[in-house]
């Protein structure tokens, strides 16, 4: 096909170019940052390759007649109005997955990190508080015989079991039951989310952001939680009720946290929370690894070709759209 006949696609980002090869002779493409300068390609835009920073709604869908697919290059699809799609027969794509193990590898770090204080102690190493080898300096929490709780035990989750049982963790888990040979090989208990916060040591959070998961550690569960324990955010920020974890943290209702994610995202840099010395926090990294990041713009490849060419989407998130036609 003519170069000049094949769709536009708005790419909402620049992206290095091999992770974009598959789209190469199948569609034109118009390259972010997603500006007001962007805005006069929507009117001939047949796709839309994006970021989860990206609100993709009803107001920007009718700025976008054309649309024939909306490609998320996450597996989380919380800034989409899925339903404002479906209504307008746009399949959804999403990468899920490949980011299965980056992400709970960073769960691990996160939790070691944060048990051990590595960010304090390499601080004060740093700064000439390393003045000795000091017996009962820089203690930290036992994996050893601790309980995680594991809050959606999805594949995300999973995955961080079966890191965690490495280290000889016990598990309290919340979501739909999981099939009995799953949990005895996991040795993963399920419970309802108040048992699983008065009982853990750690708590880990894997569920999506919906109207259901917004806001649902907020003061009164994280009072629930014990004096000593972590809480870890690998999921999305606003599960977590920030300011009252701003409130736990300074009044040592729980030992710790430490946040992949936030609410809002990026967190300013004079939140109140870098200043709390239990609160580690790094900027939204949990897919970040070389590998990873190339797979999820494969897959986000593949899904808008799909869409542009017609077919089912590989991974689609509103497959009912396939259903009405
Ligand atoms: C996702 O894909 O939803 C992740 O949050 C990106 O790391």
């Amino acid at each position: 096909m003519a170069e000049q006949n094949l769709p536009l696609v708005i790419l909402t980002h620049s992206l290095p170019p091999e992770w974009l090869a598959k789209l190469e002779g199948k569609c034109r493409t118009v390259v972010g940052p997603w500006d007001a300068a962007l805005e006069p390609y929507l009117g001939e835009a047949e796709g839309l390759f994006c970021l989860l920073t990206i609100r993709v709604d009803g107001d920007l869908l009718q700025r976008a007649p054309n649309l024939r697919v909306v490609s998320n290059m996450a597996v989380g699809y919380d800034n989409i109005d899925v339903a404002a799609c479906t209504a307008r027969g746009i399949p959804v794509g999403n990468t899920p997955g490949v980011l299965t193990a980056a992400t709970a590898d960073l769960t691990m770090a996160l939790l070691l990190a944060a048990a051990r204080q590595i960010p304090q102690a390499s601080r004060d190493a740093r700064e000439g508080r390393w003045t000795t080898w000091s017996p009962a300096g820089w203690l930290g929490a036992d994996l050893e015989g601790a309980t995680l709780g594991i809050v959606g035990m999805g594949k995300i989750g999973r995955a961080v079991a079966q890191r965690a049982k490495g280290f000889g963790m016990k598990f309290l888990y919340t979501d739909i039951p999981l099939p009995p040979e799953v949990e005895a090989e996991l040795g993963a208990t399920r419970v309802e989310l108040p048992e699983l916060l008065r009982q853990s040591d750690f708590v880990t959070l894997h569920v999506p952001l919906t109207a259901e998961t917004r806001g649902l550690i907020g003061e009164e569960q994280l009072r629930m939680m014990k004096p000593h324990a972590i809480l870890i955010n690998t999921a999305r920020g606003p599960v977590v009720q920030m300011d009252a974890l701003q409130k736990a943290l300074q009044e040592n209702w729980i030992g710790g946290a430490a946040l992949d994610v936030t609410d809002p995202e990026p967190l300013p840099p004079d939140h109140p929370l870098y200043a709390q010395p239990n609160c580690l926090i790094v900027p939204h990294i949990g897919s970040a690894t070389r590998n990873t990041r190339r797979r999820m713009a494969e897959l986000a490849c593949e899904n808008l070709l799909a869409g542009l060419e017609g077919r089912r989407l590989p991974h689609c998130v509103n497959p009912e759209v396939y259903e009405k036609a």
